[in-house]
């Protein structure tokens, strides 16, 4: 049985039963309309740590005026559900007034350099937006680990830095992307896309597959060959890009390396990454 949590205190009482008996207390934040995606990571940490948390929170910090906050799915029942079915110990269920309790913060984190690039370039702010939720989230659970998704790649980097950067007390787990059978990355924003939208966004993962495929001959020719499969699928690119794992900086030369695509299949915009090898060809 998961317990639900709607309070700031009634996660802390929780939490501090947990601490008096010394179990090792896993994090999983998530904005809810969960998937097989968010299951995994629940997965992950309940092999590792005795307790594990939920976080449910559609941070209104992270979207700009104009995107999805109003239509994002919200199905608390179904979330509950899969908690339970999972093990989940807690669900941290907070409206924004209990997280936001004076309004939007003034004190904010700053994502820097790499926050402006990519998805960062495509929706100013953002990162702000995640670091900032993602270490209020981590002051008010204080976890042991937190599990965060490959999936989105820029945000895993990001949040690793925050941690490394401010000296936070955690041990962040990345978990490989959960995929369909056909491919396509598991995202809540699925959701939204219609019969056609649903096989015309196969092309981002098989733009990632082409792409890889092509990094032998090296980081041009892997974003070319995978830029050049989305427009032949008359996809709308937002972006293509080799990065480097380290700085998450556009990769140069030889060595591990992340490919990562945005793209807009009808309304939805969808993200993707593969994580690669330039020189040996080999997938990372
Ligand atoms: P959300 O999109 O709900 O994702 C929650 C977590 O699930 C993230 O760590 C994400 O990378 C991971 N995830 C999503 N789809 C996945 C997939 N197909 N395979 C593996 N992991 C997947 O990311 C956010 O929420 C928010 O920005 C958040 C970090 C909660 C801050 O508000």
């Amino acid at each position: 049985m998961t317990t639900v949590a709607r309070t700031r205190a009634d996660l802390a009482s929780t939490r501090a039963q947990w601490m008096a008996s010394g179990d090792s207390v896993a994090v999983v934040m998530t904005m809810g309309a969960l998937h097989a995606g968010h299951a995994e990571l629940i997965h992950r940490a309940r092999e590792r740590d005795d307790r594990v948390i939920v976080t449910d929170f559609l941070n209104p910090l992270q979207f700009a005026p104009g995107e999805d906050l109003d239509k994002y799915p919200r199905t608390f029942t179904a979330d509950l559900e899969l908690c339970s079915n999972e093990g989940v110990d807690l669900l941290f269920a907070p409206g924004p007034s209990e997280v936001y309790p004076v309004g939007d913060p003034v004190v904010r984190v700053a994502a820097g350099p790499v926050g402006d690039v990519l998805e960062g370039e495509s929706r100013p702010g953002h990162f702000d937006g995640v670091l900032t939720v993602v270490a209020k989230l981590l002051n008010l659970t204080t976890p042991h680990r937190a599990y965060f998704g490959q999936k989105d790649a820029q945000q895993l980097w990001l949040i690793s830095q925050m941690v490394r950067d401010l000296d936070v007390g955690v041990e962040i787990v990345e978990v490989p992307t959960v995929r369909d059978p056909d491919g396509l990355a598991l995202s809540s924003r699925n959701i939204y896309l219609v019969d056609a939208d649903r096989v015309q966004a196969l092309a981002l993962h098989e733009a990632l597959e082409v792409g890889a495929a092509a990094a032998s001959g090296g980081p041009a020719a892997a974003v070319e060959a995978a830029r050049t499969h989305l427009t032949e699928s008359s996809v709308k690119v937002d972006y293509v890009a080799l990065v480097d794992p380290k700085s998450f900086e556009p990769m140069q030369g030889s060595g591990p390396a992340i490919l990562v695509v945005a793209a807009h299949i009808g309304s939805t915009r969808l993200i993707d990454n593969v994580r690669l090898h330039v020189g040996t060809g080999e997938r990372g």
